[in-house]
């Protein structure tokens, strides 16, 4: 297994371009299952769970064309296989991501229950419970969510409230409404621009959905839905993480092709934690750390349009270098602190009460040899690896390739000391 050897203590600089974000290419890829006319879809971040969702769209029989690295032409036809095994299901979660398309188009659909990961359980309770108000049968076969839509073949539209926000539910219900006969509401829906942006290629298809990006979404079905062509939005994840790369090692970047406004309450917080933040341009942002310094605040994660989840590792990572006491809580996964044991190996100063883990500082990182659990776990090691002395060696970056495309490449380029280790080299 790869791994990251990194010399800390250099200051970045430079320009970064962000990547397609991955979760709007995964759902935009699903969403091709809804048609036999072919999907274009370009800025597809090379990242593996893009990889992944290929490979299974491609086992239920659809055609992938990857003319430019970035750029997927999808063409579901024929769909021999309704099906998203085990073996892919438990690399990747948003393999559930099929179900909704499969069962729409199909009226079947079997998909193996994901189980937990490291961040939490995650149970999809909820998207079962969205797809049967819809008038699917799913039943619990050996492991696997088997779903069938009624005697007729079509699901019927219907009212889903969504007890808890739930971003991958909001999207498995909005594509399989979208063939449904009448309409369907969905109530407390998420709003992550993620899934606006499903919606938008949707409606590129010929879908009637409207709301997206507000907690009520309401879809019109439709007979049939056609070809389209459509650029996924950049990652703001990836920008938030390079926003804190900048000022965690005291240097000064040019983030381009992103979209400050996806990022409005990172930004936010980050201002408030003594990051200078200037928007250049609708899609370029500058950065750097203020010359007070950091300090340290409090932050809750909370669905969007409140701070992300899938910032809190990156953020924690900061607040080892701010001035005073921070307490972080993380409301939505109930195990995402693996990262604040690797980071007290470097010296970091965490506490951890349950869901809320306190960061005093600021402290000097030391280098040392860190394992990383998950994905955002793993750009916090980065992190913590480029702001401390000396070396640090991180595992298991596997996790890290999920979802940053080539990061060791683009760190390199903005004059970090970073070099990805084969198995052998180590
Ligand atoms: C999406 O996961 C993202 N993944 C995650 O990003 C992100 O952390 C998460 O949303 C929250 O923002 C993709 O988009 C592919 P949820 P998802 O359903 O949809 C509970 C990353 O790092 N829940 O919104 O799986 C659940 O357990 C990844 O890129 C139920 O109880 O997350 C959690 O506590 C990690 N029942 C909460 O809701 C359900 O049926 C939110 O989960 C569904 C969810």
């Amino acid at each position: 297994m790869d791994k990251f050897l990194i010399t800390g203590g250099l200051p970045l600089s430079g320009r970064v371009v962000v990547s397609g974000a991955k979760n709007s290419a995964l759902p935009c890829m699903a969403a091709a299952v809804l048609t036999p006319e072919t999907v274009t879809l370009h800025n597809v971040p090379y990242v593996r769970d893009c990889l992944t969702q290929r490979r299974l769209l491609e086992d239920l029989g659809a055609t992938v064309l990857v003319p430019e690295l970035r750029t997927h032409k999808i063409t579901a036809t024929p769909i021999e296989l309704f099906e998203a095994p085990y073996e892919l299901v438990k690399t990747m979660r948003a393999s559930v991501l099929a179900l909704g398309p499969l069962l729409a188009r199909f009226g079947k659909a079997k998909v193996s229950l994901p189980g937990g990961c490291a961040i939490g359980t995650r149970p999809i309770d909820l998207h079962l419970e969205g797809l049967k108000a819809l008038g699917a049968e799913v039943t619990l076969e050996a492991g696997d969510v088997v779903a069938r839509a009624p005697k007729r073949g079509r699901l019927r539209g219907g009212e889903m409230h969504f007890e808890k926000v739930t971003v991958t539910g909001t999207e498995n219900l909005l594509m399989a409404a979208t063939l449904a006969e009448g309409k369907t509401v969905l109530h407390n829906a998420a709003r992550e621009p993620e899934v606006s942006d499903l919606a938008e290629l949707l409606n590129r298809m010929g879908a009637r959905v409207r709301g997206a990006g507000s907690p009520t979404i309401t879809i019109e079905g439709v007979e049939a839905l056609g070809g389209a062509e459509h650029t996924i939005i950049p990652d703001r994840i990836e920008t938030g993480t390079f926003l804190i790369a900048a000022a965690i090692t005291g240097g000064e970047l040019e983030i381009k092709d992103c979209v400050p406004e996806h990022s409005g309450i990172v930004i936010a917080h980050l201002r408030e934690a003594g990051v200078e933040i200037e928007e250049v341009n609708q899609s370029t942002l500058r950065v750097r750390r203020s010359s007070k310094g950091l300090v340290a605040r409090d932050v809750v994660t909370e669905p969007h349009p409140r701070f992300p989840t899938d910032m809190q590792a990156q953020y924690m990572a900061l607040m080892t270098q701010a001035e005073g006491r921070s307490m972080i809580t993380e409301t939505i996964f109930e195990n995402r602190f693996m990262h604040a044991s690797e980071m007290q190996r470097m010296g970091a100063q965490i506490h951890i009460d349950g869901r809320i883990a306190t960061v005093e500082g600021p402290t000097q990182l030391m280098g040392a040899r860190v394992q990383a659990s998950d994905l955002r776990a793993s750009a916090c090691l980065v992190l913590a690896g480029l702001a401390a002395s000396g070396e640090t060696i991180i595992d298991r970056v596997y996790h890290i390739d999920r979802g940053y495309e080539k990061i060791e490449m683009k760190l390199r380029a903005l004059g970090a000391d970073i070099e990805r280790l084969k198995e052998s080299e180590v």
